[in-house]
């Protein structure tokens, strides 16, 4: 998928008042994946599923705040279990999606589709299936970008798509 600059600014007006939101911020402190931060990931998981949700007709809007929230936990996850063993369905893996709206419904108004992208990404590991298709897209183009930045041989066309939209964001939080 090529990046446009039309494609680029719907996405940012869509989410603009998530991606300037001083808390929202504080993800770029916490690695994810590899060597992407929380930020990064949810930005570009975010800005996919935006370009596959308009070809699919469905709610954008929805999509991009959804997904920009779906990691919303803010916390380290690799530090977990350092001091104290959880069992494993208090793992970040079962909680964070729980975690994540909770965060989410504090520091911003949800509708419900937002609130199913958050809650149900991480189905089937959480067992409740997503209600609506913004939901799908969003769980699938997550596991598709969790792939590529856990395995480090990302192919090149992803990296430089990763790369321009972070940019831009990094640009446009600059300006602000
Ligand atoms: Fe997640
Ligand atoms: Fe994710």
């Amino acid at each position: 998928m090529t990046p446009t600059d039309q494609a680029y600014s719907e996405f940012y007006a869509i989410g603009k008042e998530i991606l300037t939101h001083p808390v929202y911020q504080r993800l770029k402190s916490y690695i994810h994946h590899g060597e992407t931060s929380v930020f990064a990931h949810s930005v570009i998981v975010a800005y996919l599923a935006h370009r596959l949700s308009e070809r699919l007709n469905l709610d954008t809007n929805s999509v991009v705040r959804g997904a920009l929230l779906h990691d919303f936990f803010l916390y380290d996850w690799h530090e977990e279990g350092k001091r104290v063993r959880k069992p494993l369905l208090k793992k970040h893996g079962f909680k964070h999606a729980s975690y994540a709206l909770e965060n989410a419904a504090f520091y911003f108004s949800l509708n419900p589709i937002e609130k199913d992208i958050i809650s149900k990404h991480m189905f089937p590991l959480n067992m409740k299936p997503p209600v609506h298709l913004e939901s799908w897209v969003v769980n699938l183009v997550d596991d598709y970008v969790t792939f590529f930045e856990t395995f480090k041989n990302m192919k090149d066309d992803f990296h430089s798509l990763l790369q321009y939209v972070n940019e831009r964001i990094a640009d446009d939080l600059s300006l602000l």
